[in-house]
């Protein structure tokens, strides 16, 4: 794969991935398998409907000052240093009388930590984020307070927290204007992947604004925004909105017309849009920033970076802090901050990895009650290092990335074309559409393309490869 990949190809988060080899001892050649997302954590539908449960309340997770009777003189003191460290919750778990020692076998206390670890649980604090929210809300304040629309581009990695962030700017931003005695700011969230056609992100702002407006009429919602935000508003409707579109990505159309109009719409006279657009591309504020300048809307752009090694593993202990008792050696969770941050920054791929390592001692602890067991597995046994490496190369090693990273480059460079053409709903593509692609990409990188002829063979070998990939 080529080395600029990332940088080309940065909208096509999942290329980007197959492409990122991992650099580190253990996993050598591994690369990581497309990442799942939680897509619609916007919803809060989709969000309440999630398998995880609200924690039960009833049992408290903070340590006990009272110490196990059956505990040795170490353990006790161990535990001690752990009731220290939880100063403040000492009295509730107290009254509670709740245990506070680990045992894998507890399934109420392994449900607990996987709850803490996954990705659908929003943290109360979102740490290592605290300047990019400062930035995003500052942005809005100002907006609001001037009564003057604006445009806010975020990009950043997969799992950098753009859209965790953004949550937290719209619940601050509603906070504000109720302390500030101004009234609420219309807020709409859009994730882009949940549009049918990419046009669709007009009706679905103007049926916020003026619900019920776009049924029978020969003007596009679009044309009526343009008009809405071109002519002086009754004081009534005035109010600022909100508008963010998350995933924004999925918006690129081949001429970008879409991206354009929208933000153009916050360059209107009497526009009151904020917009806020959020994408994984960030080489698309250098594709489409010159043009929107031209157009005289050049939004501010914030750009979310990977998460480093120190900054996975806070979030991770942060996490992990609500729990009383300690399920992970802190060597266990360096190492998967360590490998993670290495391959991509990702922090839904940590959580992911502590989860898969929580399962594996889970699988192990389990076993070991069996009759053929060889002995028992201790109950306070935590995850450790042996546990969390198991669980990195299963996540990162994948026999179709694999394949993938062991083609030549021109062959990986069609798979890029074939992921671009077949984006959205689209099904098929000619060899012809596939050769475009080819091209444009090969040009983008600066590297000299191969001619039909040899393009339709390397096809035909992929064609066969595919077969092979669906066999895994
Ligand atoms: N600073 C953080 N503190 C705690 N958890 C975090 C933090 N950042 C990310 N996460 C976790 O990682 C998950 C992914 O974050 P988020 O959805 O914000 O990523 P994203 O940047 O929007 O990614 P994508 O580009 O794929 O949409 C979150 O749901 C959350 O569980
Ligand atoms: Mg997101």
């Amino acid at each position: 794969m080529p080395t600029n990949a990332g940088t080309s190809l940065s909208s096509y988060k999942h290329i980007v991935a197959i492409g990122t080899t991992v650099k580190s001892e253990s996993l050598e050649s591994a690369a990581y398998e497309i990442p799942r997302k939680r897509k619609m954590r916007s919803d809060s539908a989709a969000v309440s409907g999630n398998s995880v449960s609200t924690p039960k309340k009833l049992k408290s997770h903070l340590p006990s000052s009272v110490p196990n009777p059956g505990m040795s003189e170490k353990e006790v003191v161990e535990d001690s240093n752990e009731i220290l460290r939880y100063p403040v919750n000492l009295a509730v778990s107290d009254c509670l009388g709740t245990k506070s020692k680990w045992s894998p076998r507890d399934e109420e206390q392994m449900r607990a930590v996987k709850e803490a670890l996954h990705v659908s649980k929003a943290p109360s604090t979102i740490l290592c984020r605290e300047d990019e929210q400062i930035r995003i809300f500052e942005f809005v304040k100002g907006c609001i307070d001037q009564q003057k629309a604006g445009s806010l581009y975020i990009c950043g990695c997969p799992g950098t927290g753009k859209s965790l962030s953004m949550e937290k700017v719209v619940q601050q931003v509603g906070d504000w204007s109720t302390q500030a005695g101004l009234p609420p700011v219309d807020t709409l969230s859009v994730n882009c992947t949940s549009l049918s056609k990419t046009t669709d992100i007009f009706s679905k702002i103007l049926g916020e604004i003026k619900p019920g407006k776009n049924a029978n009429t020969n003007s596009s919602p679009l044309q009526h925004l343009q008009n809405l935000f071109s002519q002086k508003q009754e004081s009534s409707s005035s109010r600022m909105m909100l508008i963010i579109a998350d995933e924004m990505d999925y918006l690129i159309t081949k001429d970008r017309g879409v991206l354009y109009d929208l933000f153009m719409l916050t360059t209107l006279p009497f526009s009151r849009c904020i917009l806020i657009g959020v994408a994984n591309a960030i080489d698309l504020a250098d594709r489409f920033l010159p043009k929107l300048k031209s157009l005289n809307c050049k939004p501010m752009v914030i750009t979310f970076r990977a998460y480093s090694k120190d900054q996975i593993l806070r979030i991770l202990q942060e996490r992990l802090r609500v729990l009383s008792y300690v399920a992970f050696q802190p060597k266990a969770l360096e190492l998967c901050a360590r490998k993670v941050a290495a391959a991509s920054g990702d922090m839904r791929k940590a959580l992911c990895v502590c989860r898969s390592a929580l399962e594996i001692l889970e699988i192990e602890t389990r076993g070991s009650t069996g009759p053929e067991s060889q002995g028992p597995t201790p109950d306070d046994s935590v995850v450790r290092m042996d546990h969390m490496a198991a669980a990195l190369s299963k996540t990162f090693k994948s026999p179709v990335v694999e394949t993938i990273q062991s083609l030549p480059q021109h062959q990986q460079i069609i798979i890029c074309a074939a992921a671009k053409a077949f984006r959205g709903s689209k099904k098929d593509a000619t060899v012809g559409e596939l050769n475009k692609l080819y091209l444009e990409i090969c040009k983008s990188w600066m590297i000299s393309p191969a001619g039909i002829t040899e393009f339709t063979n390397m096809c035909t070998v992929l064609n066969d490869q595919v077969c092979c990939f669906r066999g895994y």
